[in-house]
């Protein structure tokens, strides 16, 4: 008798992204965007302002619709499903770290980073207490977001977009509101703890210091996605 279907396929990628394409009325955003990503792989995706990195990340979460094209994650597909089942699929699969932070106003650090698990029915404030330690946010708890820093705030962010494991991390910029220093600092945090998860990251950056820590970089144009060419050999 074989037993294959109990081994998980450990090959499929984490996230695959078939002849993606986008239009805001006649104007394209963008065309054929084609690429995967392995699970626990980090992937920066680098392109000029307006090439429509955000639209794309925000159509990976299937927060956005998109015009062609399939977005499949692992075994997923989320083409055929409507906004509802994609909401409950996003809960428990991504997390999402936004250049604003997007933490909520009158919930304390802990409540927010809770929140996740809360709408999951797997409230658990020991491993709430865990992730804030491990974002070196201990002693904050019961603070309230207006009493924190930027790169406090995007801890709690990060804290709060890994707290219920999910297989992928989608990031927007989340460094673009921080000093050089705090963002290095934030940079550490989010792979360190993105790749202790083991959960794959895509990461929208225009800075090329948070990019070279990437294992790929992919760049987006009209055209689709390109893998830049190696530097020449000397
Ligand atoms: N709701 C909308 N209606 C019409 N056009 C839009 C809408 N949202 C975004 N766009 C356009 O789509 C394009 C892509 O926008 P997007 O925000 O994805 O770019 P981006 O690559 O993330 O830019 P940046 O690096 O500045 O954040 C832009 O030309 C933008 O003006
Ligand atoms: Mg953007």
């Amino acid at each position: 008798m074989s037993n294959a279907a109990a081994v998980p396929d450990t090959t499929a990628p984490a996230l695959q992204v078939e002849g993606l394409a986008k239009h805001y009325g006649e104007a394209a955003v963008f065309a054929d965007v084609t690429f995967s990503i392995a699970p626990g792989e980090f992937v920066a995706i680098v392109g000029d302002s307006g090439v429509g990195k955000s639209t794309l990340l925000n159509c990976l979460a299937g927060l956005d619709h998109w015009d062609a094209g399939r977005i499949t994650h692992g075994a997923v597909d989320l083409r055929p499903m409507d906004d509802t089942r994609r909401a409950l699929w996003r809960r428990a699969h991504v997390g999402f770290v936004f250049q604003a932070f997007h933490v909520l106003p009158h919930l304390t650090v802990a409540q927010n980073v809770a929140l996740p698990l809360m709408l999951l029915g797997r409230d658990n404030p020991a491993h709430v207490a865990r992730m804030l330690d491990a974002v070196g946010l201990n002693g904050l708890a019961e603070r309230l977001p207006q009493q924190l820093s930027g790169g406090q705030l995007q801890r709690v962010a990060i804290a709060r977009a890994l707290v219920h494991r999910p297989p992928l991390l989608l990031a927007d910029e989340p460094t673009g509101n921080l000093d050089p220093g705090t963002a290095a600092r934030v940079m550490d945090v989010l792979v360190q703890q993105t790749r202790e998860h083991g959960a794959a990251l895509v990461l929208v950056t225009h800075s090329e210091a948070a990019a070279a820590r990437a294992d790929r970089v992919l760049h987006l144009t009209a055209s689709g996605i390109r893998t830049p060419a190696p530097p020449p050999a000397p």
